[in-house]
C-alpha cells in the first residue's frame, strides 16, 4: 500500500511553534515515528511537505491519478480556508486520514471551520505526534 503523507504550511518548523499545541518534536521525528509503525507490514510511506496551497491540491491529484492508495494528511492552516484542497480530496477515492497534532476543534471558534473534514474517511487529532501514528496503526488494521 502506497501512502502519501501530507504535511501543510509551518509544519515544517515543528519543533519552534507553540509547544502546548505542537509539542518539541520535528517533522523529521514525527516521520522516522510513522516509519517505524509501518515497519515490517505492507505500507510504503512517501512524505511530502509544502506551505504553499497550489503545490498540494498537485500532489493530491498524483493520488488521484493513481499513484498512490491512501493519503494521510495534515493541512495545517489551510483545514480552515481551502476550498481547494477540500475539491482536490473529494476525487480521491480511497483511504483519507486527517490529521492535526493538537485538539484542533477545542481552540479558537475559527480552526472549528473544517474543509477538509466531510471529505475524509477518519481524524486523528489531538494526541501531537501520537495522531499521525494513530493514522499509521489504523491503515495497517485495513491491511
Ligand atoms: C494543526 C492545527 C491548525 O489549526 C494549525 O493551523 C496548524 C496545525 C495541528 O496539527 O494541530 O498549523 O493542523
Amino acid at each position: 500500500m502506497n501512502v502519501l503523507v501530507i504535511n501543510g504550511p509551518n509544519l515544517n518548523l515543528l519543533g519552534k511553534r507553540p509547544k502546548e499545541h505542537y509539542g518539541t518534536k520535528t517533522l523529521d521525528d514525527i516521520n522516522a515515528l510513522m516509519k517505524n509503525a509501518a515497519k515490517g507490514s505492507a505500507i510504503i510511506l512517501d512524505f511530502y511537505q509544502s506551505n504553499y496551497e497550489g503545490d498540494i491540491v498537485t500532489k493530491i491529484q498524483e493520488a488521484v491519478l493513481g499513484k498512490y492508495d491512501a493519503i494521510i494528511i495534515n493541512p495545517a492552516a489551510y483545514t480552515h480556508t481551502s476550498v481547494a484542497i477540500h475539491d482536490a480530496l473529494e476525487m480521491f477515492k480511497g483511504e483519507k486520514i486527517e490529521v492535526h497534532l493538537s485538539h484542533v476543534d477545542e481552540r479558537e471558534d475559527f480552526r472549528k471551520v473544517n474543509f477538509v473534514r466531510s471529505v475524509c474517511t477518519a481524524t486523528f487529532a489531538g494526541k501531537l505526534e501520537g495522531s499521525y501514528v494513530d493514522a499509521v496503526e489504523y491503515l495497517k488494521a485495513k491491511l
